[in-house]
């Protein structure tokens, strides 16, 4: 690999927080206030996935049709629930070497993005107190399209004034990978290598992230 990568795109959930077990408590309440169970195992579909995306597998495991109003007051209950622990989320949720990696490339020049399909971003970064790392942020608030979509990386690319090619993305869902390689970046996996197909190189976490390999320091 050659040390030629000049910006970092981080997703969000699962790579710099853990966001994942606030997502399924408020998942798993809805399926509940349904009728049904939704297992970990179920959640594990939602990762990267957009809320209404989310919602319809859940609708999915639960059996249900119900029409785009029903769907939307269900999603907006979901998020209502989400946002309440997430106003609690503070600074010990960073995931370990999450601060540390984006500080270290800031140092360097490097720069960063946080590429996320997440309207709640915003309000997790302030409470984890990293806005200021950021040179970019593209979040749910901002892209159509969901990943595996590459517009939330494209976006990131150009908001930063830096080329596709020079980019590596950091996720830990595969459709975020299958983003990445769709916009012609590097596709970094955070978390195991069997979960992860697209992804070009796997780390369990960014604490493992050789960051000297990666990039023009
Ligand atoms: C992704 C999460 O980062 O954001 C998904 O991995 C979530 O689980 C998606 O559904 C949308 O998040 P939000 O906060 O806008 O509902
Ligand atoms: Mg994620």
């Amino acid at each position: 690999m050659t040390s030629k990568y000049q910006a970092g795109l981080f997703d969000l959930d699962g790579v710099i927080v853990d966001t994942a077990k606030y997502h399924y408590l408020a998942w798993r309440n809805l399926a509940h206030k349904l009728g049904f169970e939704f297992t970990e195992q179920d959640n594990q579909r939602l990762k990267g996935v957009s809320r209404m995306r989310s919602l319809e597998i859940l609708l999915e495991v639960g059996n249900l049709a119900l029409d785009e109003a029903q769907k939307t007051a269900l999603a907006k209950q979901k998020n209502e629930e989400y946002v309440s622990y997430i106003k609690q989320l503070d600074r010990s949720e960073l995931l370990p070497g999450a601060e540390a990696c984006l500080q270290q490339l800031r140092e360097k020049g490097i720069k960063i993005a946080l590429g996320s399909a997440s309207k709640n971003a915003p309000l997790i970064l302030k409470n984890l107190e990293i806005e200021h790392l950021f040179d970019a942020v593209i979040d749910g608030n901002k892209v159509a399209k969901a990943k595996p979509d590459p517009e939330v990386f494209l976006l990131g690319a150009q908001e930063l004034g830096v080329p596709a090619m020079d980019c590596v993305v950091f996720e830990d869902a595969e459709a975020g990978l299958q983003a990445a390689r769709t916009a012609g970046m590097l596709a970094v996996g955070i978390g195991q290598a069997q979960d992860l197909p697209s992804a070009d190189i796997v780390f369990p976490g960014l604490y493992a992230v050789q960051l000297d390999d990666l990039f023009q320091f």
